[in-house]
């Protein structure tokens, strides 16, 4: 284990979980618990909850939970033992130091030192004579002076080794240059040589203003295979599902939205023309942890993908991404031009302002969607036209909007709207009636409905696990109860996650510290919101008839389990031959 537990739980004690949620969370108190609105999930109601007579958090609506380091890690995104260092900064601790954690802490922070450097190399190479040609590029294609330093724009020489010549001088030895992922390493004798080469240098900066990783566009095409964007692998410090281009400004924009686009130079141009709120993802399509991390800042996104086939799929595939963590979509359709850079060159900032004003919601996008589908004046196609809509309309929350669209729809049409409301009605019981289905299936499994949410978890046996979780549940409440199960350790779990938890509590409950889930280590995030969320929908007065009965099940299952390898069977085989034997 990293950090000592006594160091954790003094930790604990300085950092009430209502003090370090509340930094982030208005809270309310509502009896022995206290409520506010997830900052993990877009919501209106508070389903947000900080217990903190057990030092935990938990969101009925998002299933996230945890302790203060935990809660820490989730919000900034940080690593366990960079959490446990902000929190004891925060209340002024001296953090006892791991070797290994430190060296890694170390080696980020020698990775974001070193592409601040390789940043500067090639910002300085783009105004070298060497970069005369691709700061021409540049500004050809439209940039100012000023946005290419607000940008750091830069240019990579067509050299095998500038930049790995530049940073060795600066100190950066071979292997951190390999592990910047700024090299490759030549499969035929093991020299290590420039990634970028000839090209225009896009650094992507992280939300906390460290350089994690670079774009490079190809400026000619002497070479039809050569990409032509180039970017930074994975590494360390640079993960391309988790991070976006320009929220480092974004995010500081006055304007309560976020502009998402496809590539650097849409999200570029936009701040150029004063749409300051813009972002690209990086070459990948939106994850469910980009929208996370944009749900931070916004509420509402503005999505402006390319007007082609391509552009379109990815828009149908980022409003769900996106409305699942609680941000209003609006769909911007590029008409007369590529993409927003080339939108904003050729007409300009007010054109492209009345068309961010006309960008339509996303349901008033879907619909356009389908009506492009079908030709209206065959009366076969408007009948499926009309069928498709009401299936799209009955799906919406308010009566208000059913009304709206559907009059819109029957209008285009040219059916009665007596006519369509009868048709979004007959939709919307159709799915009443699949959902109910669905529903009685899930009914009749039970096992199937106990399932953790959480994929990495499985119950492999119900009854046991459904013990596991109760007795976790319990010596939380009363720990003396661990006293009595003496014989009772986590490896007789069933579900090894259940286990590791209850051996950490039992050791913490030795040692005479407090017993709680706030100062579980070694569990993922998932992990540890699924544990938590059964303390938390597994409340009542404990029983001490209902423990001794959760530990005999976990024995019993365990016994009868560890009868599965092959001498366990030979022996018992055996055994029971004997027993026979002797019987007359
Ligand atoms: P586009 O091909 O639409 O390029 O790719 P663009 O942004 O309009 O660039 P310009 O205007 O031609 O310079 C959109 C985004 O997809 C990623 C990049 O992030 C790019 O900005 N991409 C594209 C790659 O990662 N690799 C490629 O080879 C091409
Ligand atoms: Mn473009």
């Amino acid at each position: 284990m990293a950090f000592p537990q006594s160091f954790i739980d003094e930790l604990l004690a300085r950092n009430p979980i209502e003090d370090v949620v509340g930094q982030h969370v208005h809270l309310k108190r509502s009896g022995a618990n206290m409520f506010g609105l997830c900052p993990f999930h877009g919501e209106k109601t508070a389903s947000f909850s900080v217990a903190p007579d057990k030092g935990i958090y938990y969101c009925f609506g998002c299933h996230k939970g945890g302790g203060a380091i935990n809660f820490v890690m989730e919000l900034e995104g940080l690593s366990y033992p960079d959490a446990v260092r902000s929190l004891a900064k925060r209340s002024g601790m001296e953090v006892p130091e791991d070797e290994q954690y430190q060296s890694r802490y170390r080696q980020q922070e020698r990775l974001w030192a070193l592409h601040k450097e390789a940043a500067r190399f090639f910002h300085s190479q783009l105004y070298a004579p060497i970069g005369k040609s691709a700061l021409e590029y540049a500004l050809g294609r439209g940039m100012s002076k000023s946005t290419l330093t607000k940008f750091g724009i830069g240019y990579a020489p067509d050299s095998w080794d500038m930049l790995v010549k530049a940073m060795e001088i600066k100190g950066y030895t071979r292997q951190e240059l390999i592990d910047s992922g700024l090299v490759t390493v030549s499969k035929k004798n093991g020299n290590i040589f420039d990634r970028f080469r000839d090209r225009l240098m896009f650094p992507i900066i992280d939300t906390r203003g460290n350089v994690i990783g670079f774009g490079g566009r190809i400026m000619n095409n002497n070479d039809p295979n050569a990409a032509k964007y180039l970017n930074s692998p994975e590494t360390l410090i640079f993960n391309k599902r988790k991070n976006l281009f320009g929220l480092n400004y974004a995010k500081k924009s006055q304007l309560g939205y976020l502009i998402l686009v496809e590539g650097y130079m849409d999200a570029i141009a936009l701040h150029q023309y004063g749409f300051d709120c813009a972002v690209a993802s990086l070459g990948t399509s939106l994850t469910e942890e980009h929208a996370v991390l944009i749900s931070r800042y916004v509420e509402q996104v503005v999505l402006i993908y390319d007007g082609d086939e391509a552009g379109q799929r990815a828009t149908r595939r980022a409003i769900p991404i996106l409305e699942k963590a609680g941000i209003r979509v609006k769909v911007l359709q590029m008409r007369d031009a590529k993409d927003p850079d080339e939108y904003l060159k050729k007409f300009g900032a007010d054109k492209f302002r009345l068309l961010l004003e006309d960008s339509a919601n996303r349901v008033e996008y879907q619909l356009s969607a389908i009506r492009k589908k079908y030709d209206l004046s065959v009366d076969d196609q408007k009948v499926r036209y009309v069928h498709e809509s009401a299936e799209l309309i009955s799906t919406l929350g308010s009566s208000v909007q059913r009304e709206i669209y559907g009059n819109r729809v029957a209008e285009s049409a040219g059916i009665s709207f007596e006519a369509m409301k009868l048709e979004i009605g007959k939709a919307y019981k159709r799915r009443l009636q699949q959902e109910k289905k669905a529903q009685e299936k899930i009914d009749l499994t039970p096992a199937k409905n106990l399932q953790p949410k959480v994929r990495t978890i499985r119950y492999d046996n119900m009854k046991s696990a459904m013990a596991e979780e109760g007795a976790i549940a319990m010596v939380l409440q009363d720990p003396a109860l661990m006293d009595k199960a003496k014989n009772l350790t986590g490896g007789q779990f069933s579900v090894p996650v259940l286990g590791k938890v209850y051996d950490q509590l039992l050791a913490m409950h030795q040692k005479g510290m407090e017993v709680t889930l706030a100062a579980l280590t070694e569990l993922t995030p998932e992990e540890t919101s699924h544990v938590v969320g059964i303390c938390q929908h597994r409340e009542g007065p404990v029983n001490e008839t209902a423990f001794d009965d959760c530990v005999a099940t976990i024995l019993r299952t365990s016994q009868a389990s560890s009868i599965t390898s092959d001498d366990d069977l030979m022996k018992f085989r055996n055994k029971l031959k004997e027993s026979k034997g002797t019987k007359p």
